[in-house]
């Protein structure tokens, strides 16, 4: 058994070398610091604290409560708000506390985005689709009934009139915001009074954009009318991956702590609680700066791809106003391949992106394993202090593989150089640092 732990500790050196050797553009991921990655590897990995903090099922919580309460009150500073619970491990349990605290098991109704224009998984519902069964965590887990907002294709958002419509005819119990696809903010301003008249209350999932809420560059939903926010903490929010949420209704704290314990989980992670209050110390200091910039570059590098000849969604708009960019590759569907292919080709390169379904995807045929549509964020390569040029440099690359169909060996020696320059990861106290190194304990 010694030679299977070294087999997996050689693996697990082979990928952080991958990616010191590539151009990690996936809009959910990021990296943390080295603070926040010290936090995660300490003995609160090895231990329990049923509860809140102050009052535990278990002993020996002295120093984790201290963490806890500290991280409560850094997100709440950070999102400005009332109420924040830092236990739900992950984007979708934190989902799942909103489900829980804002509709009826079994028989309750939610109104959010289909999955090809934009929501999530644990959105969905559980159905029978062209033969297949989807398991959306809203219909498998608390047996909601999901019924679709209106989508506005050509500007990328959920259309408010169709949406307010169909609102008041569902009568749902929430109406829940945010995706996946998330280049836009959403309206909740303009569908709040439709909820309200229906008795829905408004969720808002904001598992990609929570660093831009944060910093103040996205939009504010619980000023916007949102009851309550969930959101992962890993992605634009640089921290572990954890989950959370928070809301700024004083009315509906203990609801919302009496859906998320004990009914979701028993331990909560409490190394990546520890972790998570790092990040938003360090987005309190440096989020305004990095999160403003992971929109610029978010732009330019829409901008530089379609100067380029891809076809990058919303133009009219300016690409984005968020971490994402996408791009309907389907023209190239002959050339190269859809999706699937083309992330595979980039992945040769050592360029690492997402495959996405578009709105019209499934109406057209495709499906998600081949979709026409790429997914690609920024902010990753923002924090290892990626800017204007890099954004330029890196459309270029997509261009030499996709439209010029350079050989990709050759690509992928030129993406190694240029990702040397980039192995430090900024926005933190502890520079220097070589972000991607392997750290060996014995
Ligand atoms: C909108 C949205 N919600 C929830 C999640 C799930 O988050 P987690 O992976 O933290 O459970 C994701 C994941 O990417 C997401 O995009």
């Amino acid at each position: 058994m010694k030679d299977t732990i070294e087999k997996i500790r050689n693996s697990l050196q082979a990928h952080h070398d991958m990616f010191r050797n590539s151009i990690p553009l996936i809009a959910s991921e990021n990296i943390t610091s080295p603070a926040v990655k010290e936090a995660c590897c300490s003995d609160f990995s090895h231990r329990y604290a049923e509860g809140w903090p102050g009052s535990r099922v278990y002993a020996g919580c002295e120093y984790i409560d201290e963490i806890e309460i500290l991280c409560q009150d850094l997100t709440k500073k950070y999102f400005n708000c009332c109420f924040a619970d830092v236990r739900p491990v992950s984007g979708v349990m934190a989902n799942l506390v909103l489900y829980n605290a804002f509709t009826s098991r079994n028989n309750g109704k939610m109104c959010c985005m289909s999955i090809p224009k934009g929501g999530h998984i644990s959105h969905g519902p559980y159905q029978a689709t062209s033969g297949r069964l989807i398991y959306g965590t809203a219909g498998t887990v608390r047996g909601l009934e999901v019924k679709y907002l209106d989508f506005d294709e050509e500007n990328m958002n959920i259309d408010p009139d169709g949406s307010a419509k169909t609102i008041r005819e569902c009568k749902p119990e929430m109406v829940l915001f945010g995706g996946s696809v998330f280049l836009f903010p959403h309206p909740i301003k303009e569908l709040k009074d439709a909820a309200k008249e229906v008795g829905a209350s408004i969720g808002y999932d904001g598992a990609h954009v929570a660093g831009l809420i944060g910093s103040g560059y996205f939009q504010d939903p619980l000023r916007e009318g949102a009851d309550a926010m969930s959101f992962s903490t890993h992605k634009t929010l640089p921290g572990p991956q954890h989950g959370a949420v928070i809301s700024d209704r004083e009315d509906l704290i203990e609801d919302l702590k009496n859906a998320a314990f004990p009914a979701l989980f028993s331990n909560h992670h409490l190394h990546n609680v520890a972790g998570f209050a790092v990040s938003l110390a360090e987005m309190i200091e440096f989020g305004k700066e990095y999160h403003k910039k992971i929109i610029e570059n978010a732009k330019l590098f829409g901008q530089a791809l379609y100067e380029r000849g891809f076809k990058v969604l919303c133009e009219h708009l300016g690409f984005t106003e968020s971490h994402q960019v996408v791009v309907d590759i389907a023209n190239f569907e002959k050339s190269v391949g859809l999706g699937g292919d083309i992330e595979r080709l980039l992945e040769e390169a050592n360029i690492i992106i997402n495959r996405n379904l578009l709105p019209w995807d499934i109406r057209d045929g495709r499906h998600y394993m081949n979709p026409g549509g790429l997914r690609l964020g920024t902010s990753e390569v923002t924090r290892l202090g990626m800017g204007k040029s890099e954004m330029v440099e890196i459309a270029e690359f997509f261009k030499k593989l996709i439209i010029d169909k350079q050989d990709p060996k050759k690509v992928k020696e030129e993406v190694k150089a240029f990702s040397n320059d980039f192995q430090e990861c900024k926005y933190c106290f502890q520079t220097p640092n070589n972000t991607y190194e392997f750290h060996k304990f014995y």
